[in-house]
């Protein structure tokens, strides 16, 4: 009664347009929901996270970036949304989380789906009071079924400078009407300023592969690995949108909400991430460059960090784009038309093999300054030199259909199909 009354609040709350509610056994579809008071971070302390996600040297450019940007950043309070600028419809999206159902009876956190790590963990009872600022809490003492993990810990690097950690309880977590009655849950005892500043994000829920799970003394399984064998195939979906809720499938393909073909890739299992090959790039209708580009689809990435001849090759053709040590990125004027972005997302190059299309309008990440700089607007596709890495984040997902197969051990594999994207 309570699971299918959740399954209601999930979809009458924002997914309702986008997807059919799963039904059948081994099927789940989960919608999100906006966040509409979210100020995104300035551009560096955004890239600033992923330096420390993918554990990289902060350069001092980078550093002293986030230091002058950090000072002036807002709370994001649910009840204040004051400071806001006239916005340009297509600019600036907020944030979307996904309601997760933990403990008996349910306690509903929106949390953030994020398929670049593998730890499930939350802010809790247990999360000291200085670093809440309004998040949906998880009482673990409240929960019947909650049991305490004695001896295990977690800690992990996110954000700006700071990092999580804290201490594991096993207890129900739902999607939909699939349960799991002994995920490990994370509660935070200590959690980076950037989390606390956006109160409606109450933790994140990683989809990446079990081995990146940060547990000690043992690693603990991802909520996808503990529930994959109940599932009707072993894979889940990533449909993100452009100003729009987006859908995470669980189980099952949705044939219609893509175009043409998918394209798999396979993956490298060793880390949390699905990690593939992609096999080139065009800008906009150009000709297509063959070059091998090591992969990461990542949604908990708002920006592209790519290749720097990809990226410079992409701002060149964008009349005034430049790269800015102020910002630490690219900007460009905010009324220029950006090129597509093409990706090769299979090394195969059959005839069935199609490119993912990734509309100019999506390439951006919003606007630089309301205030000091009117028109100056910051690129969605940046450079990662120290990355060695492309990481595909939401701007080209929101442009993407995204399978993630689960296969036997060395056989999972990342689909990619391209969509209607409204604009
Ligand atoms: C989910 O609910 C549907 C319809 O209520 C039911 O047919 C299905 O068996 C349930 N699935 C699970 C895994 O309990
Ligand atoms: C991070 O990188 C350093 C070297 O740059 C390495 O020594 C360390 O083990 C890495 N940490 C993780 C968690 O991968
Ligand atoms: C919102 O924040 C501003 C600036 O901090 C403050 O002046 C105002 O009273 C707040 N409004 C509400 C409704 O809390
Ligand atoms: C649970 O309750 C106990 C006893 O009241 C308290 O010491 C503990 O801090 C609580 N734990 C959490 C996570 O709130
Ligand atoms: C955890 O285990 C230690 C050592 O066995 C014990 O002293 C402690 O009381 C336990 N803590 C809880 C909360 O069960
Ligand atoms: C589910 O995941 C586990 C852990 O990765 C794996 O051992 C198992 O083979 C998977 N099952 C299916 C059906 O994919
Ligand atoms: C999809 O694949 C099928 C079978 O390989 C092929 O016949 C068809 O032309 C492909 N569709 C597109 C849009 O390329
Ligand atoms: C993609 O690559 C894999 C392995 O490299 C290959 O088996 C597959 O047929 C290719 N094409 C598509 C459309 O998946
Ligand atoms: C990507 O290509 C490199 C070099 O060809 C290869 O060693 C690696 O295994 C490939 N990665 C995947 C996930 O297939
Ligand atoms: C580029 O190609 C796409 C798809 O074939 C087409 O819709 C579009 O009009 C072309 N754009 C330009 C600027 O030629
Ligand atoms: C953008 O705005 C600037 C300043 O108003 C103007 O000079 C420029 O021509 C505009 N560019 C486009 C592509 O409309």
């Amino acid at each position: 009664m309570r699971v299918s009354s959740l399954v209601l609040v999930l979809f009458g709350a924002g997914g309702l347009a986008f997807s059919p509610v799963g039904s059948s056994p081994g099927r789940i579809s989960l919608g999100q929901v906006a966040n509409p008071n979210f100020k995104k971070p300035p551009l560096a302390v955004a890239v600033a996270k992923l330096y420390r996600k993918y554990n990289k040297t902060i350069p001092e450019g980078l550093a002293n970036a986030v230091k002058r940007h950090s000072a002036k950043l807002p709370m994001n309070r649910m009840s204040n949304g004051t400071g806001t600028a006239a916005a340009i419809p297509g600019l600036d999206d907020v944030e979307y989380l996904t309601p997760i159902s933990i403990g008996s009876p349910p306690q509903i956190l929106p949390l953030d789906i994020d398929t670049g790590s593998s730890d499930l963990w939350v802010f809790s009872t247990m999360t000291p009071k200085s670093m809440v600022n309004g998040q949906t809490l998880y009482n673990p003492n409240a929960s019947t079924t909650a049991k305490f993990m004695n001896g295990s810990s977690w800690w992990i690097f996110y954000g700006d400078g700071s990092d999580g950690r804290g201490s594991v309880y096993t207890d129900v977590v739902s999607f939909g009407n699939l349960s799991f009655p002994k995920q490990a849950v994370q509660v935070a005892e200590e959690v980076s300023a950037s989390f606390t500043r956006d109160s409606s994000n109450s933790g994140l829920l990683g989809l990446g592969f079990s081995i990146g799970n940060t547990i000690l003394p043992e690693a603990q399984p991802t909520f996808f690995d503990n529930i994959n064998s109940s599932l009707e195939l072993p894979v889940f979906t990533a449909d993100l949108m452009h100003h729009a809720p987006g859908t995470y499938n669980f189980g099952y393909i949705d044939h219609t909400a893509y175009t043409g073909n998918i394209s798999y890739s396979p993956v490298d299992e060793s880390h949390s991430w699905w990690m593939f090959n992609m096999s080139g790039f065009a800008i906009g209708n150009e000709t297509f460059h063959k070059v091998q580009l090591k992969s990461i689809a990542d949604t908990g990435s708002s920006v592209m960090m790519m290749d720097t001849r990809l990226v410079k090759m992409y701002w060149a053709q964008v009349a005034g784009a430049k790269f800015s040590t102020d910002w630490w990125g690219y900007v460009y004027p905010c009324n220029a038309t950006l090129p597509d972005l093409v990706l090769g997302t299979n090394t195969s190059h059959t005839q069935r093999d199609q490119p993912l299309r990734i509309p100019g309008a999506l390439m951006e990440y919003g606007y630089a300054d309301t205030k000091g700089q009117p028109g100056v607007c910051i690129g969605g596709l940046q450079d990662g030199p120290q990355f060695n890495l492309n990481i595909i984040g939401d701007t080209a997902l929101k442009a993407a259909f995204v399978v993630h197969e689960k296969g036997p051990v060395g056989n999972s594999r990342i689909g990619f199909a391209n969509k209607r994207v409204r604009l």
